[in-house]
């Protein structure tokens, strides 16, 4: 019987080793790297292909107007941060905004947490220099420390080990806080406790009231069904780093094709979508649904050779374009891509990004979004896909649970002066758990139209 790695190799999934890829460290210690990669290759998955087929499903429907896709969470994981309360903040703010949606605009929502794996950030710079010292930047928890020291700026391989472990203690209390009664509908009210009244707040207060008495309607009418009990939360992280991806492929034992068992979904990121690099080559051979991030100078032939390369079957589903190109470009720089896909007749996913393209720093020094800016690209996007006659299928934010203060503007008001309050972000600011709320409830008016 062949071995499992030799049916991988049999698969191409090193095809990409002679291809380019970007924002890669340099591991120091390459006997290390070859241990961590031998020991993650005998690991259990993560996930299962079967997940991954039916998240495909269920994004396929989204393509066409059948469900609408939530996928949140943070910027960057860390270790440290991986505690059952932030974790669970976080799956209860996506279950809230989700409850929004599904009961406002009366779809089925597709639930995808950032979580789980999003630990390797891509960096405009290899190194970083601090008062004449250079050390190595930091990219990410999965490959070095964020200290300013040359112990922690360095790669070390036994990350990946830990990224592994962090991402099952995550998975699995997901999986608990998702089947265990924790999203139960009729709990809806108890999602809310602990928060500052606000309006978000008390129009959520409004609707779980309506909900609790559709749900006891139905309780009273027969028994209470799982669906109401349970929910479907997937995993996604942007795949990255190539020496944690293809260790954790694995071939699926009933097709016998290669998943990325990393996590149910995983994209590309606007810096490593190169038609000809590593890491669209080694994406395009695994089976899992896949995301390629889209900025505002992406031209209408890349998009398309995008889907030539990394859907060429036109499987619905398998490719999500996640559009990330600021409010004031959205409404020029999407349409002739989205004309392009649309007239290729190649079934596509459309996430918008609210958040990446609009990123500033405020005058007191603090990297900072705008609340309105952010509702303005959500427009702006569903605006483009009306006009088009296309489909505005989901949105992918940068949230927490927890009661931050990164983004400026929503009805808390948040201005510069507040920014300094609680701004506890490595990297990107996160909408926080009111905000979060707010943009659901305006979303789910959008997707009303
Ligand atoms: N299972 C359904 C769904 O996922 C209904 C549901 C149960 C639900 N608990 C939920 C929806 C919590 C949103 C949030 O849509
Ligand atoms: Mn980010």
């Amino acid at each position: 019987m062949k071995s499992s790695q030799e049916l991988l190799a049999e698969a191409g999934v090193d095809s990409y080793l002679s291809k380019k890829a970007c924002q890669q460290p340099t591991w120091p210690d390459r006997e290390a790297l070859a241990a961590a990669s031998l020991e993650l290759c005998a690991k259990p998955p993560l996930v299962f292909a079967g997940e991954a087929d039916q998240l495909r499903e269920l994004l396929g429907a989204a393509s066409a107007g059948r469900a609408f896709v939530l996928q949140g969470g943070d910027c960057a994981e860390t270790f440290a941060e991986a505690t059952a309360d932030r974790i669970r903040g976080k799956i209860k703010t996506i279950l809230q905004m989700a409850v929004v949606l599904t009961y406002g605009a009366s779809l089925p929502v597709v639930k995808i947490g950032r979580m789980a794996g999003q630990y390797a950030k891509p960096r405009s710079s290899d190194t970083e220099i601090r008062d004449g010292v250079e050390l190595p930047a930091y990219r990410g928890d999965i490959i070095n420390r964020i200290g300013f020291t040359e112990e922690e700026r360095t790669p070390d391989p036994a990350r990946l080990i830990e990224a592994y472990h962090t991402s099952a203690a995550t998975l699995n209390l997901i999986r608990a806080f998702t089947k265990g009664g924790f999203a139960d509908l009729r709990l809806v009210h108890e999602w809310n406790k602990g928060f500052t009244k606000s309006p978000a707040y008390s129009k959520f207060e409004q609707m779980a009231t309506e909900i609790d008495r559709a749900v006891r309607f139905m309780g009273a009418c027969g028994e209470y069904f799982d669906s109401l009990r349970t929910v479907d939360l997937f995993s996604s992280h942007e795949a990255l780093l190539l020496d944690y991806e293809r260790p954790l492929t694995r071939i699926d034992s009933r097709t016998g094709d290669p998943y990325d068992c990393s996590a149910h979904f995983l994209w590309i990121g606007e810096r490593t979508r190169d038609l000809d690099g590593a890491h669209v080559e080694f994406m395009s051979k695994v089976k899992n649904p896949i995301g390629v991030k889209l900025g505002p100078t992406t031209t209408p032939a890349e998009a398309l050779g995008l889907i030539e390369r990394l859907n060429p079957d036109a499987v619905p589903g398998r490719l999500t374009f996640i559009t990330r190109m600021g409010a004031d470009r959205i409404r020029d720089s999407l349409p002739p891509i989205v004309a392009a896909v649309r007239d290729s007749a190649v079934p596509v996913t459309w996430v918008t990004d609210p958040m990446h393209g609009n990123t500033f720093t405020s005058e007191s020094g603090y990297k900072t979004r705008q609340f309105e800016t952010i509702l303005d690209e959500v427009r702006g996007f569903f605006e483009v896909h009306r006009e088009a006659g296309t489909t505005p299928g989901g949105i992918h934010i940068e949230l927490t649970g927890d009661d931050v203060t990164e983004v400026m503007g929503g009805t808390e008001e948040i201005d510069d002066k507040k920014l300094g309050e609680r701004y506890e972000t490595l990297v990107d600011p996160r909408l926080n758990h009111q905000q979060s709320l707010e943009l659901a409830f305006i979303v789910s008016e959008l997707l009303q139209h």
